[in-house]
């Protein structure tokens, strides 16, 4: 059976879509059969970081409808291994079927052996419904106070919805923020209660690779592509030490 994985945020912009399309990558890029679905509706921008954005792929909702089947999805042109289903950008988030986005999701626990979801920001619509139906969740923050304390709320609602495997990590981290800071994971549990799952670096990578069209890591593997390399490998069950950022 197939790991269902939501990224999601207290606030937006914490890199949750980076995050989400680089652990894809990578993961497909080992060898596992990934599905990536954007259940960030009326915001969806997954395929950008996946460098899929001139292939006007398919959506969840259009499977829900029937419209196409789950063996329609997009695949990475450049990637094996690795689909895609977008966000619907005409539905409201109101009219998606949330039961019936659970039953997909069992379908596609049987075909894939991850399904990364990119969900929306822990205060909009679109959160709820990712989340519930994941079997682990990965809160991205900043490092910054205001973003670690929204994580650490959003964690506290995850858990009154009976989640239990939430993890966090804390995207764009620069190195002096990292000697000034100990990463390390009972300090993290310590301060927000949540266990650290992976930090990723603040790189210029990430923008250009979005700006050409080009998965991260088909650009570098070095930053913030070695970060989401190590978190695939964690996802995978490899004991992989804390990235050291300089
Ligand atoms: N590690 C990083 N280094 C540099 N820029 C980043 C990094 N992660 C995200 N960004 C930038 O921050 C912005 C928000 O990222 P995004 O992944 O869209 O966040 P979210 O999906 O949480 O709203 C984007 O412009 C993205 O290019
Ligand atoms: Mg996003």
């Amino acid at each position: 059976m197939g790991q269902v994985i939501a990224f999601t945020s207290g606030k937006g912009g914490t890199g949750k879509t980076t995050i989400c399309a680089a652990v894809a990558c990578c993961l497909a890029a080992e060898g596992c059969k990934v599905l990536c679905i954007d259940a960030d509706v009326g915001l969806r921008n997954l395929d950008i970081s996946l460098g899929m954005r001139e292939l006007a792929p398919i959506s969840f909702a259009d499977v829900l409808a029937d419209r196409y089947s789950l063996s329609e999805a997009t695949p990475h042109p450049d990637i094996p291994n690795l689909w895609l289903l977008t966000a619907p950008v005409a539905e409201k988030p109101e009219t998606i079927r949330f039961q019936d986005f659970g039953a997909l999701l069992e379908t596609v626990r049987a075909h894939f052996d991850f399904c990364l979801i990119d969900s929306a920001a822990g205060l909009r619509d679109g959160f709820h419904f990712a989340s519930s139906y994941a079997d682990r969740i990965l809160v991205i923050a900043t490092p910054d106070p205001a973003s670690l304390r929204d994580a650490g709320e959003t964690a506290d609602q995850l858990s009154l919805m009976g989640k239990h495997d939430i993890k966090l990590i804390v995207n764009r981290i620069t190195p002096a923020i990292f000697r000034a800071l100990d990463w390390t994971v009972d300090d993290m549990m310590d301060e927000i209660g949540l266990p650290l799952f992976g930090i990723v670096p603040e790189d210029p990578n990430v923008v250009l690779a979005a700006s050409a069209n080009r998965p991260l890591i088909l650009c570098t593997d070095r930053r913030a592509s070695l970060g989401c390399l190590h978190i695939a490998r964690r996802l995978r069950g490899e004991k992989v030490p804390l990235l050291r950022i300089r």
